[in-house]
């Protein structure tokens, strides 16, 4: 079913238009009769954040934004989903043309804006699924025009911890001006005690959430001492590594790469890892991390756990290679075990970090 829905889908979703192919894509797998996938083999479970992932492989936030069809992506073999990002308001985002695909660097630059239904309609959906098993994660933002974001973070876990597995504190989307402000070390520590006290209160109500923080790549590395410093100190579970960069590698599409917006699929992957192996190497093991950007194939992904990451997420990878490509990856990453006679996953990540921060800055 997944071979033939990329067989089918894919030229066609091809010829669209990229914000039209999306909805298109959406509505598929909203009808697509998938089936149970088969269990994964043991030695791609994770232990991370106090939660059991069957696989590593997660389908990354800005896909299904408004969580309409997390378990039909369950189904495609995922070990967890990202929904979101949600902002309290709904609201419609940037003008379009907002969405651009760059086929011949393998590259998608977006300005999507955080275009959210809002937080009330999609705590509605996850409620409704939420006994349906797999684990699903909420990426949460702020509005545009909010007075006090930290305030929009704060109302996203009070309406979304009940019915997740996990929150994303997006602090590094680059489309909505002054966001990743957050991310500077006194805006950060403020964000992170009011976060982490909502989420404390809403586990008196018994749903004690684990809370990541996801950071932009394009943070200097004396910006990234502050992040990981400020994580550890307020106890955040973990870090995902990262968002679309505003830098613009080498690009075959040059009329394409001056839309502004954040950059992802695999030009992001050299930056991306570099940055990840950094948040390694700072964390010492406080919290584990999720390695994202430009990963298609296991090659990539198992390079992430090298770097760092104890769990990857792709997004982009997906527009190139089809959903066949999660089931990709979770066979070429048994074949690193084997070839490399591991047990587990745990075993590899971090091996290649000191490694990778050793190299010439990616350019
Ligand atoms: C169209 C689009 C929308 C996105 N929306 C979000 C979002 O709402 N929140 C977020 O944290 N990241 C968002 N992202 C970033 C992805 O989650 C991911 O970090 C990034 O695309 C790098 O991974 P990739 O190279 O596998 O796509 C979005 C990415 C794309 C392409």
């Amino acid at each position: 079913m997944i071979r033939l829905f990329d067989r089918l889908a894919a030229p066609l979703l091809r010829a669209l238009d990229p914000e039209q192919a999306h909805a298109l894509a959406l509505q598929a797998l909203r009808l697509a009769p998938l089936r149970r996938p088969a269990p994964d083999d043991e030695k791609l479970a994770v232990a991370a954040f106090g939660l059991r992932f069957p696989n590593p492989v997660g389908l990354a936030a800005g896909f299904d934004k408004n969580a309409e069809v997390v378990d039909a992506l369950l189904r495609l073999g995922f070990g967890f989903v990202e929904a979101g990002g949600v902002t309290p308001q709904p609201q419609p985002g940037n003008p379009r043309p907002r969405l651009f695909r760059l086929d011949a660097d393998q590259a998608v630059i977006n300005r999507l804006g955080l275009n959210s239904a809002g937080v009330e309609a999609v705590a509605a959906r996850l409620a409704a699924r939420a006994r349906a098993g797999g684990i699903v994660g909420i990426n949460i933002g702020a509005n545009k025009d909010a007075v006090d974001r930290a305030a929009d973070y704060v109302a996203c876990i009070e309406a979304l911890a009940a019915h997740v597995d996990f929150l994303t504190v997006n602090v590094s989307s680059p489309n909505t001006p002054g966001l990743r402000n957050l991310q500077q070390a006194a805006a950060l520590d403020d964000l992170l005690a009011r976060v982490v006290d909502a989420r404390e209160r809403a586990a008196e109500n018994g749903a004690r959430r684990p809370l990541l923080l996801k950071i932009a790549p394009d943070l200097t590395l004396g910006d990234l001492d502050d992040v990981v410093g400020i994580a550890r100190r307020h106890r955040i579970d973990g870090m995902s590594v990262g968002n679309t960069t505003i830098s613009r590698p080498k690009l075959r599409e040059i009329a394409k790469a001056t839309e502004q917006g954040g950059l992802s699929g695999r030009p992001l992957f050299p930056l991306s890892t570099r940055m990840l192996a950094e948040t390694y190497v700072r964390a010492e093991g406080a919290f584990p991390l999720i390695g994202v950007g430009g990963i298609d194939s296991g090659a990539a992904a198992f390079a992430k756990i090298k770097a760092g990451a104890s769990l990857v997420q792709l997004y982009s990878g997906l527009i190139f290679r089809g959903v066949g490509l999660v089931g990709t990856i979770k066979r070429e990453l048994l074949d690193f075990l084997r070839v490399g006679r591991l047990d587990s996953l745990a075993d590899a990540v971090g091996r290649d970090a000191a490694a990778v921060t050793a190299e010439p800055w990616p350019g």
